[in-house]
């Protein structure tokens, strides 16, 4: 097993998106809950830019019924932007909005039949290379950002990555758990990998954080996956099977994640951006401490 044959560019990534949302409604009734927005940004687009800044040129989208306005996002609006012009306004903010023409693809997941089959939905557009993954819930917030520390990553190792991070015992049942080899700085081997153990079960308190690295022979397991915790085609499941026929590590993140799948992680994420930004971020602290004092 040389990791040679294993370390073709990243050049493409998938975004499942086609989730309902529900735990954000009535918000996210006719709004897709990617773009529910961290102060000024939607949360896909904190996605798009770490994808972008680790060298991604592709990106794949997995949508569902109600999903077109992410798509919307990133094309050109024309009249937004003459009018803009017109009146002497500049673009800039558009600017990350902006992808290259084709560099955009859409494939619909008809049924949401679980992770592992939202990323099979994209195998045609994936081909035979390695891809990235992106859950865009998952706001990793750092410098680098996520993928640009596993890709160099990738580059030295090869093979298939995901992004880890500790979480107390008692939360791992709400994620992917990997079974942790040797360690050398922030690259652990992954000697196993389980979806949504019982805490018992769990082989450690190392969870998958919503990043991977994969090679193209995932989508052909994910052809005959069996369904797995919650009744669900589980891309956990199929990496599994992948453990010992092609190298595989975890990437410690050295940043913030955020779980914006959850109304607490969100409102965090607002807080903790707002307080960094330099347009904003000292007025924000003072208005905070003022309704923390009062
Ligand atoms: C998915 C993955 C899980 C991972 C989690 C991270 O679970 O299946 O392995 O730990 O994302 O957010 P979900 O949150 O879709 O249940």
């Amino acid at each position: 097993m040389s990791a040679a044959q294993f370390n073709k560019p990243v050049r493409k990534a998938v975004f499942p998106v086609a989730g309902l949302g529900t735990r954000f409604l009535p918000a996210t009734k006719a709004i897709p809950k990617e773009l529910l927005p961290i102060v000024d940004r939607p949360l896909i687009q904190y996605a798009v830019d770490e994808a972008r800044e680790a060298g991604i040129e592709e990106f794949i989208f997995v949508t569902g019924r109600g999903k077109t306005a992410i798509v919307e996002h990133f094309d050109t609006a024309f009249e937004l932007e003459a009018t803009m012009t017109g009146r002497g306004k500049s673009l800039d903010p558009l600017e990350p909005t902006r992808i290259l023409p084709g560099n955009l693809v859409t494939v619909r997941q008809q049924v949401p039949l679980g992770l592992g089959h939202a990323i099979w939905c994209a195998r045609a557009i994936v081909g035979d290379e390695p891809f990235a993954i992106f859950l865009p819930d998952e706001l990793m917030h750092g410098s680098p950002g996520c993928m640009a520390q596993m890709v160099e990553a990738y580059n030295e190792v090869g093979g298939n990555l995901i992004s880890v991070l500790e979480v107390p015992h008692e939360d791992v049942s709400s994620y992917g758990v990997i079974d942790p080899g040797a360690a050398n700085g922030a690259l652990t081997e992954v000697k196993g990998l389980v979806e949504k153990p019982k805490v018992e079960d769990a082989p450690s308190n190392l969870i998958v954080s919503g990043r991977y690295i994969l090679q193209p022979e995932v989508m052909r397991l994910l052809e005959n996956q069996s369904k797995g915790a919650g009744g669900e085609i589980q891309l956990t499941d199929s990496m599994a099977r992948m453990i010992g026929t092609q190298p595989f590590h975890a990437v410690t993140f050295a940043g913030r994640r955020f779980d914006c799948g959850s109304k607490l992680g969100f409102v965090e994420a607002t807080l903790a951006l707002a307080l960094e930004r330099e347009d904003m971020g000292a007025e924000v602290r003072e208005l905070a401490s003022r309704m923390l004092a009062g």
